[in-house]
């Protein structure tokens, strides 16, 4: 079955579910990565951060399936902000990673009290033009430091990767990623596996479609356009988060678990433990 894909504001597609790989080391991501691509995924998240780099790119090649039909993302920390300091970053990344490209690469976190990301991004507009990554986006960032960013540079932001689920469905970044064209990916989208997949809510819409509550909020994601990176360790489970796209939910449906929203804050800055 073919994957759907959202168009990035460069003309590149983006497939609409990806892999995180967060928080697998090398040898189990290399496994993860590779059981992932031969079952249909081709869109895989990693980061600098993550230290797997390794085993993803060598799950890549394992996988048999050409580097130009996958979408890999990776994204710099803090260490690499700042003018010019990317482009070690990239250079390591894809060093790590043994590959010639990115497709997509991130500034993680902005870490305003730093005040350096938009010096990091003017950065990323040259790696863009080196050839050594396809786009740039970004990561945690809120609608005021997008404005920031947007008011100082010239390339548009492709993604803005963030926190978002059920619980902390953030109306606000999502509308601001459609009007400015920014393509809104969702981290930890099965709230890391914790009790939202015992939702009642979910739970029954589940039992309508013969799916799990985990498909039904992965399949909620794909109805809003969103990108999502559910990561999973085991085979049955890697599979089953791959399987949303033979159904789709109702308007009632959508609505049900977009009210799911708990208020919750996300996660911060100051809260950075390793993602
Ligand atoms: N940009 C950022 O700052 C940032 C921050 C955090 C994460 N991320 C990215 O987002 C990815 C996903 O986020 P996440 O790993 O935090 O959370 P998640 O994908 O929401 O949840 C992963 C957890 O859910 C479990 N799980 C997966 N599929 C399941 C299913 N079908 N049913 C029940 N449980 C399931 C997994 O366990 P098993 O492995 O045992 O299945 C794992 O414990 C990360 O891997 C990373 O690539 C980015």
């Amino acid at each position: 079955m073919a994957i759907p894909s959202v168009t990035l504001n460069n003309g590149l597609q983006i497939p609409q579910i990806g892999l995180g790989t967060w928080p697998l080391k090398d040898d189990d991501a290399l496994m993860v990565v590779e059981t992932a691509i031969r079952a249909g995924y081709r869109h895989i998240d990693t980061a600098f951060r993550y230290g797997n780099q390794r085993g993803v790119g060598n799950g890549v090649r394992q996988s048999g399936i050409a580097r130009d039909a996958l979408f890999i993302t990776t994204k710099l920390d803090g260490e690499f902000q700042g003018a010019n300091r990317a482009i070690a970053g990239i250079d390591e990344c894809l060093r790590q990673l043994q590959m010639d490209y990115v497709d997509l690469l991130l500034i993680h976190w902005p870490l305003p009290q730093r005040n350096e990301y938009v010096s990091t991004w003017k950065t990323f507009e040259t790696i863009v033009a080196s050839g050594k990554v396809r786009s740039i986006g970004v990561s945690n960032f809120t609608p005021a430091h997008l404005d920031h960013l947007q008011a100082e540079t010239s390339i548009r932001p492709a993604t803005n990767q963030i926190q978002l689920s059920p619980r902390i469905t953030r109306p606000d970044q999502v509308a601001y990623g459609k009007k400015h064209n920014i393509v809104t990916v969702s981290w930890s989208p099965l709230g890391q596996g914790n009790d939202l997949l015992s939702d009642a809510t979910l739970g029954v819409i589940a039992q309508k479609y013969g799916k799990t509550p985990a498909q039904i909020v992965l399949r909620w994601n794909i109805e809003l356009g969103l990108v999502p990176i559910p990561k999973s360790a085991n085979p049955t489970r890697l599979v089953q988060n791959f399987e949303i796209f033979d159904f789709g939910l109702t308007l009632a449906e959508i609505a049900a678990i977009s009210a799911l929203d708990t208020g919750v804050e996300p996660r911060v800055d100051s809260d950075v433990e390793g993602h």
